[in-house]
């Protein structure tokens, strides 16, 4: 009895947590939220340049050569001289899943 009268109240939390969540621009939250967890925000920003290039200017490339595997290539093994002169160093701390689902949301274009 008590699980059925609080089964709607948790129901609704659910339901505006989910709200909130699409109130938010572009699809993809959960990638940028894992581009987040995995530090890659620290160095990159979505439209802009940080140390290293915009997430969506680095998209729009991989759209033009390389795609997901040059993605990936880039979080397992690091990256130099495609954008400048600053390297960007292999993430080890990134897990294989969480990696190749970073490449992914960022061959697709990073929404
Ligand atoms: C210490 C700073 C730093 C961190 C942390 C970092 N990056 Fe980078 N990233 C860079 C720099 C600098 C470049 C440009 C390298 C170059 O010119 O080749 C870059 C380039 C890239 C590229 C483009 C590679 C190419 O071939 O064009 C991708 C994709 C990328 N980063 C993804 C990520 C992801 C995903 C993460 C988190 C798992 C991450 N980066 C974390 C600094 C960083």
């Amino acid at each position: 009895m008590i699980d059925r009268m609080r089964f709607p109240a948790a129901a609704a939390a659910l339901a505006a947590a989910l709200a909130a969540g699409m109130a938010l621009p572009g699809a993809a939250q959960a990638s940028e939220q894992l581009a987040r967890k995995n530090a890659c925000m620290s160095c990159h920003a979505l439209d802009k340049k940080i140390v290293g290039p915009g997430f969506r200017d680095v998209a729009a490339e991989l759209k033009k050569k390389g795609g997901e595997e040059r993605a990936l290539k880039a979080i397992v093994s690091g990256s130099k001289g495609a954008w400048s002169p600053v390297p960007m160093p292999p993430m080890k701390g990134v897990s294989e899943k969480d990696a190749k689902e970073l490449a992914k949301w960022l061959a697709e274009g990073a929404r």
